[in-house]
């Protein structure tokens, strides 16, 4: 055997929830959450900004609470529920965080607006976000490069007071 033969590359079989799909693939174990979404399976919402974890623009939730796709190996989300943008709504019906984005017009280029939306809704989960500056701390890892922040706070309050009602009255969302 040739000692310097390129050693073949071990692959991991990944299954997990995706927007309420189940997905099984055979990936490298390099590969992070943000680049199997993008690549394998063609879900672009999630958008990659920094790569690094600084922008939020690949914020996804695993398992209900706010993760940075760009820093999470995939391999590390055998057996997790995932939800991206594209799972928040309910078939046509919009979930209220994103209904609230619109009415506020949080966005102008909108690359930033899916990783806001769903760290938005993870913030909803966590049950915190009660007031404004609450909500700017709370939402600190999610840069905005059009500068659209006084929007988006005003959304993101609006939606969770719209959250709320709906847990309160027994809604599903995540
Ligand atoms: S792309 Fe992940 S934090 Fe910027
Ligand atoms: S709307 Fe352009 S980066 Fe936020």
């Amino acid at each position: 055997m040739n000692a310097n033969a390129p050693r073949p590359i071990e692959r991991h079989t990944l299954s997990f929830t995706l927007n309420g799909d189940s997905k099984q693939l055979n990936i490298p174990p390099w590969l992070t959450l943000l680049d199997v979404l993008r690549d394998e399976l063609n879900l672009t919402g999630t958008k990659k900004g920094c790569d690094h974890g600084q922008c939020g623009a690949c914020t996804v939730l695993r398992d209900g609470k706010r993760v940075n796709a760009c820093l999470t190996l995939a391999v590390m989300c055998d057996g997790a529920e995932i939800t991206t943008v594209e799972g928040l709504a309910t078939g046509d019906e919009l979930h209220p965080m994103q209904r609230a984005f619109i009415k506020h017009d949080a966005f102008q280029c909108g690359y930033c607006t899916p990783g806001q939306l769903c760290s938005a809704v993870g913030l909803a989960r966590e049950g915190r976000g009660t007031d404004r500056d609450q909500i700017k701390e709370l939402m600190s890892g999610n840069l905005c490069r059009c500068g659209a922040y006084s929007n988006i706070i005003a959304a993101v309050e609006e939606g969770l007071m719209a959250s709320r009602d709906e847990q309160v009255e027994g809604g599903t969302q995540p």
